[in-house]
């Protein structure tokens, strides 16, 4: 019997009150099958950081390498900054664990109607990068309290990890109809971009047998409403890939239902399983009552 053990994380608000179902589901899956799944529930998140003023222990890392994959229920709350309860346990998770695949397969769900008209079938994967791009930690804030207060964020774009998520989505696309939609914003974003569009055409070039088309991501995004089964595989940035993925699922009908896998291909690390998007928290209009009660942002 095959013995999977797998790392808990329910983290916060729905995130609690999806695992259970999550659990009986994946049970159900493995039924009758040579495979014993075995969990290993952490108190991890907003609450536990209340109490310890940290989303994980020092040791969660190495604690959770030590299991096959990780399973995470939703992280935020809404008296906790999202800087300390996704960059203190989501993010450093996928990059501690080189899970630099982000693979948010949308797809048509029967009962689930589309939100377009026409109710079109939809099947798209979107293989967004995840552990570079517009997503880094190198930046910061100046001249705070003054008028010249500035902020600044830089982009790490780099050649190996646009290599790597290229050919994932590569092999992808050769499973499936071989067509490759690059999103860019070369014509906007003129040092990462170009690079990013440089690299891609590469990879796709040395893999053979691929149609990439490059479509800049204004006109991605209008086209995944117009005609959406125009798209069958995307590849993109950490945060292209990121709204293009909650803009297809919201197309689908159900941004509830649509998974994300972050993946370390290699193995050399768990991968980790979640909901792509859910429910989330918007900070309130100025002026309108604080909201009230507990939920959780989907990671
Ligand atoms: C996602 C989420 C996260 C992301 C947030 C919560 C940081 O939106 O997994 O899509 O942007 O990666
Ligand atoms: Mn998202």
């Amino acid at each position: 019997m095959n013995a999977h053990v797998i790392t808990v994380l329910a983290g916060d608000g729905i995130g609690l009150e999806v695992m259970p179902v999550a659990i009986e589901v994946l049970e159900a899956a493995v039924e009758g099958r040579d495979v014993r799944l075995e969990w290993r529930e952490q108190p991890w998140g907003s609450d536990y950081y209340r109490e310890h003023g940290r989303m994980m222990p020092v040791d969660a890392i190495q604690t959770m390498a030590a299991t096959d994959a990780i399973f995470l229920g939703a992280v935020g709350h809404p008296e906790v900054s999202d800087v300390e309860t996704l960059w203190g346990m989501l993010i450093p998770i996928r990059r501690e664990f080189d899970q630099y695949v982000n693979l948010r397969p949308v797809r048509s769900f029967s009962g689930v109607r589309s939100s377009l008209a026409g109710d079109p079938e939809i099947d798209v994967v979107i293989v967004r990068e995840n552990v570079e791009g517009e997503y880094s930690a190198v930046g910061g804030r100046s001249y705070q309290g003054t008028p010249f207060e500035a902020a600044h964020q830089q982009s790490i774009f780099t050649r190996h990890g646009i290599e790597r998520i290229t050919r994932f989505a590569v092999e992808v696309a050769q499973g499936r109809s071989g067509r490759l939609v690059s999103a860019t914003k070369s014509n906007g974003i003129i040092h990462t971009m170009p690079f990013w569009d440089e690299v891609v055409a590469e990879v796709v070039e040395q893999a053979g047998g691929i149609q990439l088309e490059s479509v800049l991501i204004d006109a991605l995004a209008a086209r995944a409403v117009r005609s959406p089964q125009s798209i069958d595989v995307i590849v993109a940035s950490n945060l292209f890939g990121d709204i293009l993925s909650d803009l297809v699922a919201g197309a689908v009908g159900s941004i509830g239902i649509a998974p994300s896998a972050n993946l370390n291909p290699e193995r050399e690390h768990p991968s980790m399983f979640e909901p792509c998007t859910a429910p989330r928290r918007t900070s309130p209009a100025v002026g309108s009552p604080t909201p009230s009660g507990r939920s959780g942002r989907a990671p």
